[in-house]
Parts: C-alpha cells; sequence; structure tokens
C-alpha cells in the first residue's frame, strides 16, 4: 500500500512515500528565510510552503518511481503547529485524495516523531517509553499500544529545543540554535558554569527550562559583548550539558518507574551527540536499550507521517474532507 505522507507543520516542507516496509523517498525542504528573523515567522512559513509543496510531492514520486495514480492513500499532519502552514499540507491532500478517489487521514504530528522508531526498526513493538523531545514539546510517553499513548511528564514551560534556540540567539549563532550551540559545546568546557538543573518536586516526570534559559540571560547581563563572545563556547557547552543532564535522568526515572525496557527517542533535539552519548552510556549501566532514529528521522519529515497513516489506513481508518488544522493538538 503505497501511502503519501504530507509534512507543513513548521518551517520544513516534506512528503515522502512509505509502503509498509520501504520508505521509498522522504524529501525535505527546509525554509531558510526564517533565519534572517531568528525565529520561524508563520505568514512566511505559509507562503514558502504554497510555493515548495507541490515541487517537493512531485520530487517524493519520482524518486519512488511512482505517479499519482500508483498513491494508495494519503497522510497529512493535522496538528500540532501553525495553523497556515498545516492548511497548507491539509488542503493539498485533500484535494488530491479527491480526485485521485482514495482516502485521506489526519495525523497527530507528535505520534508521527514516535513512529519515526519503527522506521528505523522494524521489530519496534509496543509496549515502550518515548521522549519526545523537540522544538515544539518536550514529554515522556508510554505507548502502551500502537494508537495508545500515555503522557508520564511534560515541560511546563519551554521545550528543551525552544531553549537551544532561545540560548543560541543569547549567543548570538543565529536560527535555529540546537545545531549551532552543539557546534560551540564541542569546543567547550562543560563544567565552565554550573546552571541549574530543574528536577522539580520528588517523582515528578514534568520538565522545566525557562529557569536555566534565565540563568545564562542573567550570566550574559552581568558581562559585555566581548566577555560572551570570548566565553560561549563554555558557555553552551555548560548550558547543553545541564539539558541533556534532565532529560536523561527523567527519562531513567520514567523508565524504572514503568518497569520499561525499551525508550525510544523522538524530535530534533534527538539529533545531539552529546545528549546520545549521556543517555546511551547511564541507559547501559541499567540494562535499558535505547532507540535513536536517524538524524534525517529525527527532524521534521513527511516519512513519519507516512508511516503512522500506513498503520491507520491499513487497518481501514480514514479521515472525512472536513478535516481541518488542529494547531494545539496533544495526546488523550
Ligand atoms: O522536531 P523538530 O524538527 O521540530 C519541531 O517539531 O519542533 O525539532 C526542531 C528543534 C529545534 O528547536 C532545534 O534547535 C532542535 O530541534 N535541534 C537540536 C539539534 N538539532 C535540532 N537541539 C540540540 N542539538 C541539536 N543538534
Ligand atoms: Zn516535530
Amino acid at each position: 500500500m503505497n501511502i503519501l505522507g504530507i509534512e507543513t507543520s513548521c518551517d520544513d516542507t516534506s512528503a515522502a512515500i512509505y509502503d509498509g516496509h520501504c520508505l521509498k523517498s522522504n524529501i525535505v525542504s527546509t525554509q531558510i528565510v526564517h533565519r534572517h528573523f531568528g525565529g520561524v515567522v508563520p505568514e512566511l512559513a505559509s507562503r514558502n510552503h504554497i510555493q515548495m509543496i507541490v515541487p517537493v510531492i512531485r520530487e517524493a514520486l519520482e524518486q519512488a518511481g511512482l505517479t499519482f495514480s500508483g498513491l494508495e492513500g494519503i497522510a497529512v499532519t493535522q496538528g500540532p503547529g501553525l495553523a497556515g502552514s498545516l492548511l497548507v499540507g491539509l488542503s493539498v491532500a485533500k484535494g488530491l485524495a479527491l480526485s485521485l478517489g482514495i482516502p485521506v487521514i489526519g495525523i497527530n504530528h507528535l505520534e508521527g516523531h514516535i513512529w519515526s522508531n519503527r522506521l528505523d526498526n522494524s521489530d519496534l513493538t509496543p509496549p515502550f517509553l518515548v521522549l519526545l523531545v523537540s522544538g515544539g514539546h518536550t514529554q515522556l510517553v508510554r505507548v502502551d499500544e500502537w494508537g495508545k499513548y500515555r503522557i508520564l511528564g511534560r515541560t511546563r514551560d519551554d521545550a528543551a529545543g525552544e531553549a537551544f534556540d532561545k540560548v543560541g540567539k543569547l549567543l548570538q549563532v543565529g536560527y535555529p540554535g540546537g545545531p549551532a550551540v552543539e557546534k560551540l559545546a564541542r569546543e567547550g568546557k562543560a563544567d565552565a558554569h554550573d546552571f541549574p538543573r530543574a528536577f522539580l518536586e520528588k517523582d515528578s516526570l514534568d520538565f522545566s527550562f525557562s529557569g536555566l534559559k534565565t540563568a545564562v540571560l542573567n550570566q550574559l547581563r552581568a558581562h559585555d559583548e566581548d566577555w560572551m563572545l570570548s566565553r560561549r563556547k563554555d558557555i553552551a557547552a555548560s548550558f547543553q550539558e545541564a539539558v541533556v543532564d534532565v532529560l536523561a535522568e527523567k527519562t531513567l526515572s520514567a523508565a524504572r518507574k514503568t518497569g520499561d525496557r525499551i525508550v525510544c527517542i523522538a524530535g530534533g533535539v534527538s539529533v545531539n551527540q552529546r545528549f546520545r552519548e549521556r543517555l546511551s552510556g547511564a541507559a547501559h549501566l541499567e540494562n535499558i536499550q535505547v532507540f535513536w532514529p536517524s538524524p534525517s528521522l529525527c527532524t521534521d519529515n513527511g516519512g513519519m507521517i507516512a508511516a503512522a497513516g500506513h498503520f491507520y489506513l491499513a487497518a481501514g481508518k480514514s479521515s472525512s474532507l472536513s478535516l481541518s488544522p488542529m494547531p494545539s493538538l496533544n495526546f488523550s
């Protein structure tokens, strides 16, 4: 069953073809226009999706060796995300489904991130634990079975990726901050600054990163720009270590609580190498297996949406053509 997956929730326009076994193509066009503004500008994002969505879908079909008539279903991100951006993907998906006479299904973007693990590991079977750590979300999710998810903990303020982006802005490394902060951190000392780690109440699986971001801001406010430029590698490394410590500790606490021996990581921050080392090392000591999707599947992509969509469409489920954006969609 060849499924076209469409993802336009934020600033990546992506389309992919998945047949239940093989990801035949996964094309991602990242909008660079936002870099000038230090963050995603919703109106520009929608306009860029409108320009790119058809060429990206055509390329996905071409790379998969298919034409439109070879498609058997369409999966599209319904939310969470920017309303205007979601609307572009949904409109194209519904128009195609109607003209081709095939079913369409709306997919929760967060569920898509979970399915990215399955694309890299066809044996992955619930139950397992997921740490979803992206620019918009940081949450621990129990996958009881495919399609059945329980949130065990979530951020009370900033998402981890958002904290990377905000600190990236303070350190003047441009947007998105995550990859650039990681690059700086590689040459810095992680113990140069003792930034706070918010573990919150005993037994809490929630996260909080706004205090850490404020600690970095206060440190920078106490000095001038030259000081920041001369110390930013150490600041980046110390900040990254604080985020990574909390993510790793909370994830292992959740696994101890549920008794799960398999933990999957999802979302853009899971590209971070220091996080991979830190969590994999600690998990190994406790006999917990950690799955990391390959970097191209960690960040937003149509492949993960196609994989989730394939599951539902193959089970006979689909959405009606009144499908509309749900910018605040979450689990449960
Ligand atoms: O999952 P994603 O592509 O989009 C959302 O759904 O948010 O995640 C993007 C987030 C951004 O905040 C970006 O800064 C962060 O993932 N990110 C990273 C790294 N690469 C991307 N954060 C830390 N280290 C990285 N290497
Ligand atoms: Zn995402």
